[in-house]
């Protein structure tokens, strides 16, 4: 794909607020979407990072970019950035704030699970919500969501996490086709895996990984065009594996990448009640 500089599309606004703009895919995006001339609101908890990254596209590419801290496993910070916000002509939204957990569901202790479907699915939706509604009264706008490769089938060690972006996928299926009549565009970007903060925190390891920086390139030029995108060689090798096998096939290779991938228990599995 051409690294040539794309400009900022007039359908999403000249502000973009990012989530997750502090590691990873979120701050890809971000620096991204500066480049091509988007102001920023630039989300997560870590505000020391958000402020560099402010810093840094305010002088490099000569935008505006604001930095909002919050927690999105809070109810309350969502409501919060969406307060703060209201008054801004944002046009695009890129939720990548995430992440996930892996081993053996009944082994992990359950305030991280609950707090993943806060922060992966019920922040997700509340801010689609409130800036689908916007979009609509602007005539115009964009929403790119994160699901994964691992949101197309259950995946043992991952169950949870995987769960999480299955919903997200299933959301954009179904909110795509509502928003388009109102010239609002929305996208699930599902990639394979990606060099990021992500495995750390999920406690995983992980071999081949596509760089972030291709993410947000990919995914902008499939906005409007497509419901998925999967980014990276990866992902698209895999998808080809994949390709016309039933759901359970597709869970049993996923149950040997993930022996592979989640540290953890020798097994990544709990032992048998009683054993
Ligand atoms: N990396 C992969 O292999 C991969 C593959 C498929 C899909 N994805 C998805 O892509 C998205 C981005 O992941 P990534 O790879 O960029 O991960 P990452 O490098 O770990 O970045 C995650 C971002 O989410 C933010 N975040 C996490 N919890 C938060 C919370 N409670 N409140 C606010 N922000 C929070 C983090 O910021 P703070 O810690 O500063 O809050 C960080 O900016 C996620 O939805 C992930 O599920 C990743």
């Amino acid at each position: 794909m051409s690294k040539s500089v794309q400009k900022r599309s007039p359908r999403y606004g000249a502000t973009a607020l990012v989530t997750g703009a502090s590691d990873g895919i979120g701050e890809a995006f971000a620096r991204e979407l500066a480049r091509r001339g988007y102001n920023l609101i630039l989300v997560a908890r870590r505000e020391d990072r958000l402020r560099a990254l402010a810093d840094a596209v305010q002088s490099k590419y000569g935008v505006q970019a604001r930095v909002i801290a919050a927690d999105l496993g809070k109810a309350e910070d969502v409501e919060r950035v969406i307060a703060a916000t209201a008054a801004e002509d944002v046009g695009l939204l890129v939720a990548a704030a995430g992440f996930g957990t892996s081993g053996a569901f009944v082994e992990q202790p359950i305030e991280p699970e609950l707090d993943m479907i806060d922060v992966n699915c019920r922040a997700v939706v509340a801010l689609t919500h409130a800036f689908a509604r916007r979009f609509i009264r602007r005539g115009a706008g964009g929403i790119v969501l994160f699901g994964s490769l691992v949101g197309f089938q259950g995946v043992p060690r991952a169950a949870n996490y995987a769960a999480t972006k299955a919903f997200i996928q299933s959301f954009v299926e179904g909110l795509r086709p509502e928003l388009k009549q109102f010239g609002v565009d929305v996208i699930s970007v599902a990639p394979g895996p990606v060099a990021s903060g992500f495995a750390a925190r999920a406690n995983m390891v992980m071999g081949a990984a596509a760089k972030p920086g291709r993410i947000p390139r990919e995914a902008l030029a499939a906005l409007g065009r497509k419901t998925t995108v999967r980014p990276g060689f990866l992902s698209k090798a895999l998808e080809a594996l994949f390709f016309g096998l039933p759901r359970g096939a597709r869970t049993l290779i996923m149950t040997q990448v993930m022996k592979s991938m989640a540290r953890g228990t020798a097994e990544g599995m709990p032992s048998p009640p009683g054993r």
